[in-house]
């Protein structure tokens, strides 16, 4: 998966947007540039809270262009990857913690015509997924614990972005990296530095009393 632009790109979360306005919400995320929208669908279970599901992503697709990353923090996902995939899911990530049989699940998204993502808890270190690296086109490094937004950003997560550059281009890799959780104007130039080619922000850019100028102060730009 390539990163066309320069410099990051930027998929705000719209688990800190109000779910009673969606078109405003897309309207936001329009308006201030976003690259991507990150979706997070959390089922209660793998984490402790439940938010939406397929047919909410089903009923924003018609709304817009934009390119939406959905993160599934469900337990089982691959009883689901269909529904997430018609739904209009550009890209499923799925958690490493989440399912035993996870290649076969990021093969299925493939499958499915969606590109493929795993991501990883702070308790989970890199060198489980490095199995996984030539076949996924995205690794989301949680720098937080999935659940809530909000969150301070923990920074030994920071030293997980740092290897995952030096195994893909060790291994001639171009799956993008992306970090979420705690990414915001205070935390932005360490977490770029790392090497990240996608941040999510939720608080940060739902908060911000102008959505694209923050965007853009994140980015250094
Ligand atoms: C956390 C979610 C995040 C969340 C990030 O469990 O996966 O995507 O929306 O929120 P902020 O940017 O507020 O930390
Ligand atoms: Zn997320």
């Amino acid at each position: 998966m390539e990163n066309n632009r320069k410099g990051v790109l930027s998929a705000p979360s719209i688990l800190s947007a109000n779910f009673s306005n969606m078109v405003e919400t897309i309207k936001i995320l329009e308006d201030a540039s976003a690259d991507w929208i990150h979706m997070d669908v959390m089922d209660g279970s793998f984490v402790p809270v439940i938010t939406f599901g397929h047919k909410f992503i089903a009923d924003m697709r018609p709304l817009t262009k934009l390119i939406f990353d959905v993160h599934l923090m469900v337990e089982n996902p691959s009883k689901h990857l269909e529904d997430f995939a018609k739904a209009g899911a550009d890209i499923i990530t799925v958690h490493y913690e989440s399912e035993v049989h996870i290649n076969r699940t990021l093969q299925r998204i493939k499958e499915l015509g969606c590109k493929c993502g795993i991501s990883i808890v702070p308790s989970t270190p890199v060198s489980l997924i490095e199995h996984l690296l030539p076949f996924v086109d995205l690794v989301l490094i949680m720098s937080v614990n999935p659940g809530y937004g909000g969150q301070t950003l923990i920074k030994d997560n920071l030293k997980k972005i740092e290897k995952l550059v030096d195994i893909r281009n060790e291994m001639n890799l171009d799956f993008l990296i992306s970090i979420d959780g705690g990414v915001n104007r205070k935390t932005a130039s360490e977490v770029i530095s790392a090497g990240i080619d996608v941040f999510v922000a939720g608080s940060a850019f739902f908060g911000a009393s102008n959505p694209g100028e923050e965007l853009k102060i994140i980015k250094g730009e």
